[in-house]
């Protein structure tokens, strides 16, 4: 599969996770995560990954409201996300490159929200688009990570749109606040609401995720949300990377969590 947005599959795990919804004693949940697994293996888009830090370092994580968890703006609370990608406070070379979702529980078709960058980058001036090329934006670490402190950390300033050799952009945006470096401001501030007021305008996809349907989205070409969780709402994601170099290097050497890893790509906390 050569995948650069995203794509929709429809597989066998409806049937194994109907008869785990029926009588959770026929499924256990580790046979759901393991044919979730076999089918991302066979699209070969990459390797799957985590951090120790985010699901307690479970490769095949379980997305729904969490009892202690419910206010935090992430995957575990119910609070709507705004389109956002993933992890974008690390830097790319250990960042997720896709994210496989599949439905296993959304009786409220609760969609997932994506949007392509080139529908937001059609919509704004090239002013915009060469402002938030620029290193001038700061990220915090999502609260869907269980670190100390994470309040107090935040990324070197970074861009959020970054173009290839080839030609194509890239995008890195979290779903929290983003800071401007001082000496930017007000320009920068000013793309950055242009930017947002784009994004709002362009066309969202919506996939209602039901049971067994899985969507991999790839996190630099596309945005993607959610409206708040009202009701029940699961899915599985598996976060994936083609090249896990300075992930596997951070793994020999030091605990393999997300600061190690930043560390490896060069990354200052
Ligand atoms: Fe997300």
């Amino acid at each position: 599969v050569n995948l650069d947005h995203l794509h929709l599959y429809s597989s066998n795990l409806a049937q194994i996770t109907r008869r785990a919804l029926e009588d959770p004693h026929r499924v256990s949940d580790r046979e759901i995560d393991e044919a979730f697994l076999e089918i991302l293996s066979r699209l070969s888009l990459g390797s799957p990954f985590t951090f120790a830090e985010q699901h307690a370092g479970r490769i095949v994580q379980d997305i729904r409201p969490m009892e202690t968890h419910e206010a935090e703006r992430s995957s575990r609370g119910r609070i709507a996300l705004d389109l956002h990608t993933d992890d974008a406070f690390l830097p790319r070379e250990v960042r997720v490159e896709y994210l496989a979702l599949c439905g296993i529980f959304n009786p409220t078709q609760i969609p997932t929200q994506v949007v392509r960058i080139e529908d937001v980058c059609e919509r704004v001036q090239p002013e915009t688009i060469e402002a938030l090329a620029q290193p001038m934006f700061s990220f915090g670490c999502p609260q869907s990570y269980d670190i100390e402190k994470r309040e107090e950390i935040w990324a070197s300033p970074q861009p959020i749109l970054k173009y290839r050799e080839n030609g194509t952009v890239e995008v890195a945006l979290p779903s929290t606040e983003v800071k401007v470096t001082e000496g930017a401001e007000p320009k920068a501030a000013h793309h950055l609401r242009l930017f947002k007021s784009a994004l709002a305008d362009a066309p969202h996809r919506q996939f209602e995720l039901g049971a067994g349907e899985i969507i991999v989205i790839s996190n630099s070409r596309c945005l993607h949300g959610r409206p708040a969780v009202e009701g029940e709402r699961w899915l599985k994601r598996v976060y994936l990377r083609q090249d896990l170099t300075a992930l596997n290097e951070t793994a020999a050497t030091e605990t393999p969590g997300v600061y190690a890893a930043a560390r490896a790509a060069g990354y200052e906390r």
